[in-house]
């Protein structure tokens, strides 16, 4: 398989779906580079799926870096984008400059930010000096507290505006790609026609330029964890708790 870069990503807008997947360890990333998936994201989810806390906030940069890492010696060929976690970017651009430096030096070929205008100078800042940057809008995990849990953005006339805005922005400073999470379908969909970067949606319905999923939820890690838009494409849960129980009873007796 040749290497997926960012222009052959980009170049997919209106042709082909990009498919993204989360990942933060080595093993997993070799089952991803075998299954032909584009893009690979180191994400600040593994707060919760690694770490088992209840939001994204506790991940710092160190944690984000060990991860790329990690994932870069199991595949090679997706295109790979770091997390910038909270805290990183937020305090000024210099430091989210530094921080995005550690993460290119790691192994990421992008890095991803969340919010709008707020993180407009940032996103100019880091193109500039040649680190493809990945916004995200919509749902923003970083934004929790704000929002007050993690449901579904874009409900109002108001939000969906602002959303909408904040999408424009975020193309207009220069991000490569952006994630759409959280939104109405047709949001995203007018989003998706109107920005002429690849959208890449979670929860955002089926009309996105891709798709990502966070890995551990895909492979039904988790069987508690059932949000709408969730297709699980197996049972991990069930697999790995039936080959622990037999392991268990081979090794007892
Ligand atoms: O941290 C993450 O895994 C993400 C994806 C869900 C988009 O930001």
């Amino acid at each position: 398989m040749s290497k997926v870069t960012l222009p052959l990503i980009k170049n997919k807008k209106g042709r082909e779906k990009i498919s993204m997947v989360t990942c933060y360890d080595a093993s997993f990333a070799k089952l991803i580079e075998k299954s032909g998936i584009d893009s690979v994201l180191v994400g600040d989810s593994l707060g919760m799926v690694i770490k088992g806390e209840n939001n994204t906030l506790g991940v710092n940069i160190s944690e984000i870096e060990y991860h790329v890492k990690a994932v870069k010696k199991g595949s090679q060929t997706p295109f790979l984008i770091a997390d910038m976690p909270f805290g990183s970017y937020q305090i000024s651009n210099e430091k989210g400059l530094r921080n995005a430096v550690r993460l290119m030096k790691a192994g990421a070929e992008a890095v991803k930010v969340e919010g709008g205008a707020e993180v407009a100078k940032l996103i100019s800042k880091l193109t500039s000096f040649g680190i493809p940057v990945v916004g995200h809008v919509g749902l923003t995990p970083q934004y929790v507290n704000k929002f007050g849990g993690f449901g579904k953005r874009g409900k109002t006339q108001e939000e969906r505006d602002y959303i909408l805005e904040s999408a424009k922005i975020v193309e207009k400073a220069g991000a490569e790609m952006i994630v759409l999470e959280g939104i109405p379908e047709k949001l995203a969909q007018e989003i998706t026609s109107i920005l002429k970067i690849p959208t890449i949606g979670i929860g955002a319905g089926k009309m996105t330029d891709g798709q990502v999923l966070v890995l551990y939820d895909l492979l039904g890690m988790d069987e508690n964890f059932n949000p709408s838009f969730l297709k699980k494409q197996c049972n991990l849960d069930e697999i790995v708790t039936d080959a622990l129980k037999k392991y268990r009873e081979e090794v007892t007796g």
